[in-house]
């Protein structure tokens, strides 16, 4: 009895490689400040995603104007079997993995055989995103190897062991929060670090009626308004300034020439905001705004771009029946 009892509370030591070091706190400083000061003024959206940030966030995936995570959940539900009926010793790295859900779903339609004999890595910024992804996946799947990378993978993208049968997933259009020079160097880097027979699974948000848009980031319980503005929370913690999130209002709209949901955050007032980083005060005019994301739409001339860039070959997209969302398998 007690030993049964042991057997399930014992549970796998979190393992995280950690490339969030020191020198990294300077950079993020340095790119804060690059784009407080900057007209117009910008905050990069990797600064959303702190522990706060990432509850937040599973609360969004979870409403019902947001349907990204709800369609994308459902196309993989439908695939997982076609997806992973190769899978074989499997490393399976999951860049901006955030929380479990969507990776569960693709393991849990491995056999126990390949189960027993693959590895799961997420990637990703947010630390404590991975030690609770770490934490969910190890009590779901005892058998499962994993490890974590907290990194950025836009710097860091060579730090995917170089094994053969990879599989690296990107999903809920993380993609289209890059502008579209960095995607497209993204896919190019995707390609170079795949071996011939690797796959890599990426989900993207395709354009459609402006109102479904605009309502997935403009949500009735104002979730996506508290997102947007507990940025402003992260940047008081990095530099030590002094944002009332208070006095900005959260703005969302879809800019069709760019085809792109923009976000912002728009001071309701003038004021002054001060740093212990910063020589000068930043100063904002009444109904200024701060850039805090963009969320690309695209079309499937993009996917065939993708696949160009990369140098990849696409196997298969998968896509809901309303056309609302994709998901594309890509082989080298
Ligand atoms: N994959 C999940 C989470 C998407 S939210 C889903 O589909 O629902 C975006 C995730 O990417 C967050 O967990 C965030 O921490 C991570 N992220 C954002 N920018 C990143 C970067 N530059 N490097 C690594 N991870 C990043
Ligand atoms: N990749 C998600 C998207 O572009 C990220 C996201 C969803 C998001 N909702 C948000 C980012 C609200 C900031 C604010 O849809």
């Amino acid at each position: 009895m007690n030993d049964i009892n042991l057997k399930k509370t014992v549970k796998q030591p979190i393992i995280i490689d950690n490339y969030l070091s020191e020198i990294e706190i300077d950079i993020q400083r340095e790119e804060l400040i690059k784009g407080l000061i900057a007209e117009p003024k910008y905050i990069s959206s990797k600064y959303f995603y702190d522990k706060k940030g990432s509850e937040i966030f599973e609360k969004i995936t979870k409403l019902d104007e947001y349907y990204p995570t709800g369609t994308e959940k459902s196309i993989l539900t439908d695939n997982a079997e076609s997806i992973v009926k190769d899978f074989r010793q499997t490393t399976i790295i999951e860049l901006g993995s955030g929380d479990s859900s969507k990776i569960s779903i693709i393991l849990n339609s491995l056999s126990n055989l390949q189960l027993e004999s693959a590895t799961y890595i997420p990637f990703d910024v947010s630390k404590t995103a991975i030690e609770k992804s770490i934490s969910d996946l190890s009590e779901k799947f005892p058998v499962l190897k994993i490890r974590g990378i907290a990194a950025d993978f836009m710097r860091r993208l060579h730090l995917i062991p170089k094994i053969e049968h990879k599989v690296i997933s990107f999903f809920g259009s993380t993609i289209g929060n890059l502008n579209r020079r960095n995607a497209l160097e993204f896919m190019k880097k995707i390609g170079t670090i795949m071996n011939s027979g690797d796959m890599f699974l990426l989900g993207i948000d395709m354009v459609k009626d402006i109102k479904i848009l605009e309502d997935a980031y403009n949500d009735n319980l104002k979730i996506t308004a508290a997102f947007n503005k507990n940025i402003l929370n992260v940047v008081n913690k990095n530099l030590k300034t002094d944002f009332n999130a208070d006095l900005f209002e959260h703005y969302a709209f879809y800019n069709t020439q760019k085809s792109r949901i923009e976000m912002h955050l728009k001071a309701i007032s003038d004021m002054q905001i001060s740093s212990p980083f910063l020589t000068e005060k930043v100063r904002f005019k009444k109904h200024e705004s701060i850039h805090t994301e963009n969320s690309h739409k695209f079309t499937n001339e993009n996917i065939l771009e993708f696949a160009k860039y990369a140098g990849l070959k696409i196997t298969a997209v998968f896509k809901d029946s309303n056309n609302w969302f994709s998901l594309i398998q890509f082989t080298k």
